[in-house]
């Protein structure tokens, strides 16, 4: 592996969000520069709600390169940025923010990070019937994806009136149907009765909770393809469960990795090492899970 030590022209990268002292994107990000030898390096920021604005125009007075955004800044930056990408305004959501030139650009890579992660497993989206779980942020770059790619997409939450409301909102953005049901068994049952692809876009599952999942185990089928966005533990019980089914699987590293990777590019301009990112990636979680 090649490497380079931090010096006087090293370019600083960083993600900033509350909390983010068990993000993986610093040892992802770090090995991506160490592998093809460029001399940046990426800090994680907590940075907490009444800091964000002056964060922001820290990474214009420090000339940093870029930043990640996580929870709970990705809607309240957008603001604070000198613009913002069609698709990212699409979303409502910024997840990548690049300094080019004093201008500070913010991006999306969540919604074409899910879409990379299904080509990646040979999935063609087009005329799929998917359930999705969850109506939140995450919920609605997946969304987002699958629609633009011309899938018929089951929005189903806890909260019935955000999934009728993400449903309405991506409707009107993709100029694509979506059906809204509030998580319930006979809901459950009926969805994923005639669904090919489950995406799991709700923390269900994540670590302490590492006994849940979204869906009772009989209703999982060989004919499903089970897509986990939660990446801590690496197997979630749903991804265990989908397994013993039968069904074709995907744990939440694939995605992690993808919206990392297209960051990376944007900021350096170069080809993202992916399978080195999510080595990374997967070392990091393992380290907080002992
Ligand atoms: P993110 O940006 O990661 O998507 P979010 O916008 O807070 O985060 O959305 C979290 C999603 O996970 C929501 O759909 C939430 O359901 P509600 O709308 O009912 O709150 C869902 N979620 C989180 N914890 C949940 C739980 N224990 N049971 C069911 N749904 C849960």
């Amino acid at each position: 592996m090649k490497g380079t030590a931090i010096g006087g022209k090293t370019r600083i990268c960083g993600v900033m969000g509350d909390p983010v002292a068990h993000s993986v994107s610093p040892a992802m990000h770090n090995a991506a520069f160490r592998e093809l030898g460029l001399d940046y390096a990426y800090l994680p920021f907590n940075v907490g709600a009444d800091g964000l604005a002056g964060a922001v125009e820290g990474m214009r007075a420090l000339n940093m390169v870029g930043m990640n955004v996580t929870i709970p800044h990705k809607v309240a930056v957008i603001p604070l940025l000198d613009e913002v990408d069609p698709l990212a305004q699409q979303i409502g959501a910024v997840n990548v923010i690049h300094n080019k030139g004093g201008r500070l650009i913010g991006s999306n890579t969540d919604a074409e990070g899910f879409l990379r992660l299904l080509e990646g497993h040979g999935i063609q989206a087009r005329g799929m019937r998917v359930a999705v779980f969850g109506a939140g942020g995450a919920a609605r770059a997946v969304c987002f994806a699958l629609a633009s790619r011309g899938a018929e997409i089951t929005i189903l939450n806890r909260t019935a009136d955000k999934a009728a409301g993400c449903a309405a909102e991506m409707a009107e953005r993709t100029g694509r149907a979506f059906e809204a049901l509030e998580t319930n068994p006979a809901n459950l049952a009926r969805a994923l009765a005639k669904a090919d692809l489950l995406v799991n876009a709700t923390s269900i599952g994540m670590a302490p909770g590492a006994d849940k999942s979204p869906v009772s185990r009989e209703l999982l089928d060989r004919r499903h393809t089970v897509v986990d966005i939660v990446y801590n533990p690496i197997k979630t019980m749903l991804v265990r469960d989908a397994e013993k089914a039968g069904a074709v699987t995907i744990g939440g590293l694939d995605m992690l990795a993808w919206q990392g990777a297209l960051a990376f590019e944007i900021w350096t301009g170069r080809a993202a090492p992916f399978d080195v990112m999510r080595r990374a990636a997967a070392r990091a979680v393992k380290s907080h899970e002992e």
